[in-house]
């Protein structure tokens, strides 16, 4: 499976932060904004990993990130020209998606849990048509809300209702079967002009294609798209590692967990960093693991 990231957009929400610097470069507690949805994708064994960003921001993230080859991730950069919509996403990534399947995770989507590996391993396993998750939330009327059946089967989804159906906000985490490059290539733009992914998922859901698995107990999702928001994610990672003696989004760490790079290789790419408590964090998993390593060869 493909991973995609979107990470263009205007943030307008956010201005005038955002007048000068991309949303997702934003520091959400002590990383960029865009680790958090990259250690989603690498949590979900992704290895290789389109970012869509707009023309003007793309060579800060390539700054930010490279090809990817030091966390051991295959990069690679895409543009979104203008705000066309979430869907686009799938029109630009056509030839990198190939004849794969593809998940796709919004830049400014922070997800965080015990139970979110397991979820993301069972989910990603066989993907047949569309797998989204579900979040409770006490606004749902400013996302886009599913129902499902007994199953787990979405049997109904509305994009920012007025009067919502149901609390369960869709997440900006979606994983698709190749038919999405097909159906998004065929949407025509909604009234706000752009290509919806709710029109996406609406295909599949038409089909009994879709399913919506909840991100129940154990899972935090937090979007960060307003500047209350960032600051409460921020707060959020802030506590969490505080208390829990945890790093989230450590990408380092988490290649290092998946096995994309060995602890040799996480070691060097700590002390480059030695200054910061980011970094320590990352010398500290490295040694840890080869030690871990040495004493389970003995
Ligand atoms: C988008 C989607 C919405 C989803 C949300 C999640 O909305 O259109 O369905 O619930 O992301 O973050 P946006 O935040 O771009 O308005």
């Amino acid at each position: 499976m493909r991973g995609i990231v979107l990470a263009g957009g205007s943030g307008t929400r956010l201005h005038p932060i955002t007048l000068a610097v991309s949303k997702h470069l934003l520091p959400v507690s002590d990383k960029p904004m865009i680790y958090y949805p990259l250690a989603t994708l690498m949590q979900a064994g992704i290895r290789d990993i389109l970012i869509i960003t707009t023309p003007h921001d793309r060579p800060q993230f390539e700054r930010l990130l490279g090809d990817g080859a030091e966390l051991g991730l295959r990069l690679s950069f895409a543009e979104q020209a203008a705000p066309n919509g979430l869907a686009e996403a799938f029109v630009i990534g056509e030839d990198f998606i190939g004849s794969d399947k593809v998940a796709l995770v919004l830049g400014d989507n922070v997800f965080h849990g015990q139970a979110l590996d397991e979820t993301l391993a069972l989910s990603t396993r066989d993907v047949d048509g569309c797998v989204l998750f579900g979040y409770r939330v006490p606004n749902p009327e400013r996302f886009g809300v599913g129902e499902t059946d007994l199953e787990g089967r979405l049997v109904s989804l509305e994009e920012k209702p007025v009067r919502p159906r149901s609390d369960r906000a869709i997440t900006g985490l979606y994983l698709y079967d190749n038919r999405v490059v097909e159906v998004a290539k065929n949407l025509r733009p909604s009234v706000r002009g752009e290509l919806e992914i709710t029109d996406v998922n609406r295909w599949y859901l038409e089909r009994g294609a879709a399913r919506l698995v909840d991100l129940g107990e154990g899972v935090a999702w937090l979007d960060t798209g307003t500047p209350e928001s960032l600051l409460k994610a921020g707060q959020y990672v802030r506590t969490m590692e505080e208390l829990q003696k945890v790093r989230i989004a450590c990408l380092e760490e988490i290649a290092l967990r998946m096995g994309f790079i060995t602890p040799d290789e996480c070691l060097r790419l700590g002390r480059r960093m030695a200054n910061s408590a980011y970094g320590r964090h990352v010398l500290s998993v490295a040694t840890d693991e080869a030690f871990r390593r040495e004493l389970v060869s003995v």
